[in-house]
């Protein structure tokens, strides 16, 4: 069916257009290694909520302010036993992890069927789906979670949801997206109703 197909036509364009981002290489064996290696590469990768004037000064504070969360938060599961956390509910606990990052390490690291929902992740879902997302409503953003769940690969958790991102990032632009080499442009039902260009601009949310 449609979930099969984008699953299956997804992975295939992900295996070969990844970008060569050097998170991906870290391979490791070691599962805490894993934990740690997602952890950090996503927290430093969360789109801060400053506008572009926003000067240098403000933003190496936003990464100061991540680095101390990223250490409160690993000096926390040290305490806990030593024992890295593997499900979203258990990395939720962590002050720090929010949604997002528990999302992420859990598919990415733990290979969890879990979704990670950021706003590129909103804006292919919006298209494929052909729904108009409020960024402000709540329940609107519980329903992108609630989709991405079910349309997250089983086998290939984190490669999966690594790919909605990247197409988000690459293909799936905010405008003039590039449908012609979209792999999973036969299943976009905001392309069979000619409404691609009409996607909201979702950077918080
Ligand atoms: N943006 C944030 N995390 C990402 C990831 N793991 N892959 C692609 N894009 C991302």
């Amino acid at each position: 069916d449609e979930t099969l197909q984008i699953r299956a036509s997804l992975l295939e364009w992900y295996d070969e257009n990844q970008r060569d981002l050097p998170w991906r290489r870290i391979c490791s064996d070691e599962r805490e290694k894993r934990g740690y290696a997602v952890w950090v590469s996503e927290v430093m990768l969360q789109q801060t909520r400053v506008s572009t004037e926003v000067n240098e000064m403000w933003a190496g504070l936003g990464y100061y302010r991540r680095a101390r969360f990223l250490l409160e938060g690993a000096k926390e599961v040290a305490k806990g036993g030593g024992c890295f956390p593997e499900t979203v509910s258990d990395l939720r606990k962590i002050k720090g992890i929010g949604e997002y990052t528990a999302g992420a390490i859990a598919s990415i690291a733990f290979k969890k069927a879990v979704p990670v929902v950021d706003g590129n992740v909103v804006r292919v879902i919006s298209r494929l789906k052909a729904i108009s997302p409020n960024p402000q409503d709540a329940v609107t953003v519980k329903s992108f979670w609630k989709l991405a769940g079910q349309l997250v690969d089983p086998c290939r958790p984190g490669d999966f949801n690594q790919a909605l991102m990247e197409l988000g990032a690459t293909l799936c632009s905010l405008s003039n997206p590039g449908c012609a080499a979209c792999p999973i442009s036969a299943q976009c039902h905001a392309l069979s109703l000619s409404r691609q260009n009409e996607s909201v601009h979702v950077t918080d949310y």
